[in-house]
């Protein structure tokens, strides 16, 4: 939790004390990603749907067919990545707000399920972020101390404890200083290469998809 105040208040500090313009054109550096998703334009097919088979067992884990594909878009303008359940909102806001669809990070819930709680949605008009907590804390400090402002519930993630973990796989948070953005992927390949390849720092991880 500390760590994670640090970074926001890192973040706060690119946002509002640093430069505000990109190290390199977004259009041309950060395109859309296929070597996660392999499928975009669409969403829903490159990752197969999670079986009912972490179900078995002694843990408790969600139910499986209520899962809905967490899908990724992408505005090289703004330079945010916006996730959403909600299929309208991934295919209708190209032409409106700029966005480009980039596929699926992998499945979640759309309603409380065992092991898993609510990731909180912000967005901070002046930097242009969509930011995704699960701490009650930090989503405070982002409304209170960061401009952000709340956008209600993505979805739910299974948490931390050992045995909502194991019923899940983990979405690493990023966050880019010199995009404002954070960034999330179930793909530690995809992770690692942002790390390298764009700056983003390892920001742990924002809660745990259902296996796929
Ligand atoms: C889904 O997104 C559309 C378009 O933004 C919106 O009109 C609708 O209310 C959303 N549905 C839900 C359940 O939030
Ligand atoms: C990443 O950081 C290094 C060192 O500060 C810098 O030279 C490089 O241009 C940065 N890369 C990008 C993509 O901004």
């Amino acid at each position: 939790m500390q760590l994670a105040l640090f970074k926001l208040i890192t973040a706060y500090v690119f946002i509002f004390g640093g430069s505000s313009g990109a190290a390199a054109s977004p259009m041309e550096i950060l395109s859309i990603d296929t070597t996660t998703t392999g499928n975009n334009g669409d969403g829903g097919t490159a990752i197969n749907r999670p079986s009912s088979a972490h179900t078995t067992g002694t843990q408790n884990c969600g139910d499986p067919r209520q899962a809905r594909p967490f899908y990724r878009m992408w505005n090289p303008t703004s330079t945010d990545h916006l996730y959403t359940i909600n299929a309208t909102e991934y295919r209708n806001p190209a032409s409106t707000y700029g966005y480009l669809k980039d596929g699926i990070v992998g499945y979640v819930f759309a309603y409380p399920q065992p092991n898993a709680e609510a990731l909180f949605r912000l967005w901070n008009p002046d930097s242009g972020d969509h930011f995704y907590t699960r701490s009650v804390t930090e989503r405070n400090f982002a409304l209170n101390s960061l401009g952000y402002k709340d956008e209600g519930v993505a979805c739910y993630l299974y948490t931390d404890t050992p045995e909502a973990q194991s019923c899940g796989q983990p979405l690493y948070r990023l966050y880019g200083p010199e995009f404002s953005d954070h960034f999330y992927t179930g793909s530690q390949q995809e992770r690692d290469r942002w790390i390298k390849t764009w700056n983003y720092t390892d920001e742990g991880v924002a809660g745990w998809l259902l296996p796929y």
